[in-house]
């Protein structure tokens, strides 16, 4: 850690750009206001398959303020050059917009319209006729043929289930999901002769970039990605999706910067989607409860062009001690587009599964299922054979059944009542493999004693401006208010994906890294400079605090930075910070942990489920900013009981349509959804490849949310629901 006095980091601070925000000031993609853009509106498929027989954009063509219909007969060929070494475009060929015409996907962009006022645009859109030769698309993934599985095993699963005292072969099934951030994807793109530069919804500065030029074939200097603001994302965000393609490509062509914003609709099929999944879980155990092995058959959604996977097998690798281990992974390419990371992913999806069966073990062994948990608890990463850097399972149960009055519950399903209400108590274990990829920053100290961080990553959300203020501002010796930090320009210097729990990791250890450069050089100045108190004093002895060098344990000796700066005829001092990544190979296991209870209600003739309070408790290594923190672990929360109990994307077969692609027709929680939320975070670090000694915490409040509800159900009612969400119907 660093010898800086910790002023800013660990203190419930709001947010710095909370006015900025609140103020309508903050602008997101589609508010930037670029002079002379025109409006574009993509024409979507109404088929599930097929191909494009004709398209005739005459009367949208002759409509007033339209300028031009953008189709694949008369798309330029676009390069679409390789983009390796990044997970855009997952395995595949990726989707190419106007370059033939078929159609993979209901949905799919089939033409674009730009016009000079949003409303032509929309209208121009409407009377494109386009021709199908239709075919039988295939959506449904109980009827689709798998792919080749991805395999792991240790052991010998059939042998160990076979031994087994008790078995139990349980399958699971989870709905699609879609992210529905509340601000939708949108593009604002500007060529300055070979230049692009995007205003662009994206959770990954870089990997938009990098597609870009890609696509057009552009040189890295000649593409510019800027996205001071995202409205919202849980992984909507993490690659560049096709809309973003068609804006540049519209741009190019009309020779006008483009807006373009996908509609709510669009969201469904513009971009990616938690995929629906058919887990089946055998898992055996002694009379003891002590797991003897668990077999895992996990099929998933997938396109039919490329071949979406996640981080779903880690899970019933490591969450518990057992000798004998398999899993096979299919992909099922269906007539979709491609799916993508959704909050908590492969982790959120597996726990459902796995903690559910868990509580079906222990009621089967009549055993509490905290119990049952600590007798399987590993004392080393089984998957890998590693220490855990940190793994306190064992106290997030102990905190989290005295702060939620675990004692209270009944083992026996359906034993309390309250009027025409079943009341019930459930909980499930929360594992995340959090992300941490390599990131750059710059730090620059000014003469007139602020400061400016820079890098190129991104903030969904979380609140990643505040966050990174709070460790430069420490690294720096300054306050809050004196340190601005930027973001969302793929001219500052690079970070990986604002995705997977990596962000205070990653972007915060380079941070910390170039604050400390630049403090150091202060200091060194400092202690070399005759004129100055400090002069003379081992570098290692000072510290810096609200802008004021001083000797450690000696406030009086010491100067500001604006006086050192000033009499040195500094105008700034600069450095650059970086953060190479996670230790490799893996010396220890690093993963986020937490519990999650759940307290319902379940009206006995209605079969509606009513969330009465939910708890979580989290080793999430430090916690560096206490408020940000609650927001993420209750937004998290809420995503879980969303994906229990609400949220299912429905598409009918017969033609590949998403029937419910709205907000009124997809249903998430709101207010009257959500109880009371309280979240809890053990005290302590975990310093494995992280100077900040934060594990990230994004990801794991989701996590295990929709298993401790669903457990919590069958406490209520006795009724074992394994099907995402839980409806009434499953309850009558
Ligand atoms: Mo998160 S699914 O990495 O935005």
């Amino acid at each position: 850690m660093s010898p800086q006095p910790q002023a800013a980091v660990g203190a419930p601070l709001s947010r710095v750009d909370g006015r900025l925000k609140v103020t309508g000031q903050a602008k997101y993609a589609a508010e930037h206001d670029i002079k002379g853009a025109v409006h574009a509106v993509i024409v979507d498929a109404s088929i599930g398959r097929g191909r494009i027989t004709s398209i005739d954009a005459g009367d949208a063509e002759k409509h007033p303020g339209v300028l031009r219909v953008i189709h694949h007969r008369n798309a330029p060929k676009l390069p679409y050059r390789d983009n390796p070494g990044s997970n855009n475009p997952p395995g595949g060929r990726r989707l190419r917009v106007f370059q033939d015409d078929k159609v993979l996907f209901h949905g799919q962009p089939v033409a674009v319209v730009v016009a000079t006022t949003l409303e032509a645009a929309q209208h121009g859109a409407s009377l494109v006729q386009v021709e199908y030769d239709a075919e039988q698309s295939s959506t449904d993934l109980a009827e689709a043929e798998p792919g080749e599985p991805t395999n792991y095993a240790r052991g010998d699963a059939q042998a160990g289930l076979r031994d087994a005292a008790v078995r139990l072969d349980l399958t699971y099934q989870l709905a699609r999901n879609h992210h529905n951030p509340m601000e939708p994807h949108a593009t604002l793109a500007r060529w300055d002769g070979n230049k692009l530069t995007v205003w662009d919804k994206t959770q990954w500065v870089m990997g938009t970039h990098d597609e870009l030029a890609a696509v057009f074939d552009l040189p890295a200097d000649a593409v510019r990605v800027i996205n001071p603001f995202v409205g919202g994302g849980f992984g909507s965000g993490l690659r560049c999706w096709p809309h973003t393609t068609v804006a540049a490509l519209a741009a190019r062509e009309t020779k006008r910067p483009v807006k373009l914003v996908l509609s709510r609709r669009q969201m469904y099929f513009g971009t990616g989607f938690r995929p629906a999944y058919a887990y089946r879980l055998r898992l055996g155990s002694d009379r003891r409860g002590r797991l003897t092995a668990a077999i895992h058959g996990i099929d998933a959604e997938t396109s039919s062009y490329e071949t979406f996977t996640e981080a779903i097998m880690g899970a019933g690798q490591m969450t518990y001690s057992m000798p004998n281990v398999s899993q096979a992974y299919r992909q099922v390419p269906l007539d979709v587009n491609t799916p993508i990371w959704m909050r908590g992913p492969g982790f959120a999806t597996a726990s459902f599964a796995i903690e559910s069966a868990m509580d079906e073990l222990a009621h089967k062994l009549g055993i509490d299922p905290i119990e049952l948990r600590r007798r399987n608890e590993p004392d080393e990463d089984e998957s890998s054979n590693l220490p855990f850097s940190t793994r306190r399972l064992r106290e997030c149960y102990t905190v989290g059944a005295r702060e939620f009055g675990w004692h209270r519950r009944s083992s026996r399903p359906r034993s309390r009542r309250e009027g025409d209400w079943l009341i019930g108590m459930g909980m499930a274990a929360s594992v995340y493999d959090p992300g941490r990829f390599p990131a750059e920053a710059r730090a620059r100290l000014d003469a007139d004693g602020t400061a400016v961080v820079e890098t190129a990553t991104s903030d969904m959300g979380p609140g990643t401006y505040t966050s990174q203020t709070q460790v430069a501002a420490d690294a720096l010796g300054l306050t809050m208010r004196t340190v601005t930090f930027r973001l969302g320009d793929s001219l500052y210097p690079q970070t990986g994906p604002h995705g997977g729990s990596a962000t205070m990791a990653s972007v915060g250890s380079a941070v910390v890294d170039a604050c400390d450069k630049v403090r150091r050089q202060a200091v060194k100045l400092a202690v070399e400079d005759r004129d100055s108190p400090l002069y003379g004093v081992d570098a290692g002895d000072v510290v810096v605090r609200g802008g004021r060098l001083h000797v450690k344990g000696n406030p009086a000796r010491g100067e500001t930075y604006q006086r050192l700066l000033a009499r040195n005829d500094r105008s700034h001092l600069e450095a650059r910070g970086s953060y190479a990544g996670p230790p490799t190979p893996a010396r220890r296991s690093y993963h986020a942990y937490g519990a999650a209870f759940a307290e319902v209600a379940v009206d006995a003739t209605l079969g509606l489920v009513r969330v009465r309070r939910m708890l979580g408790v989290y080793d999430a290594g430090r916690i560096i900013s206490p408020k940000l923190a609650d927001s993420q672990a209750i937004g998290g929360i809420v995503g879980g009981i969303g994906g229990a109990l609400l949220e299912h994307t429905v598409t009918d077969h017969r033609d590949g349509r998403i029937v419910n692609a709205n907000l009124a027709d997809y249903l998430v929680p709101v207010n009257a959804d959500v109880p009371e939320v309280r979240a809890i975070y053990l005290d302590g670090e975990d310093n494995d490849g992280n100077e900040l000694g934060v594990k990230g915490l994004g990801e794991v409040v989701q996590v295990g949310v929709a298993a401790a509800l669903a457990n919590a159900v069958f406490n209520a009612t006795g009724r074992r629901v394994r099907e995402l969400p839980i409806t009434a119907e499953a309850l009558l």
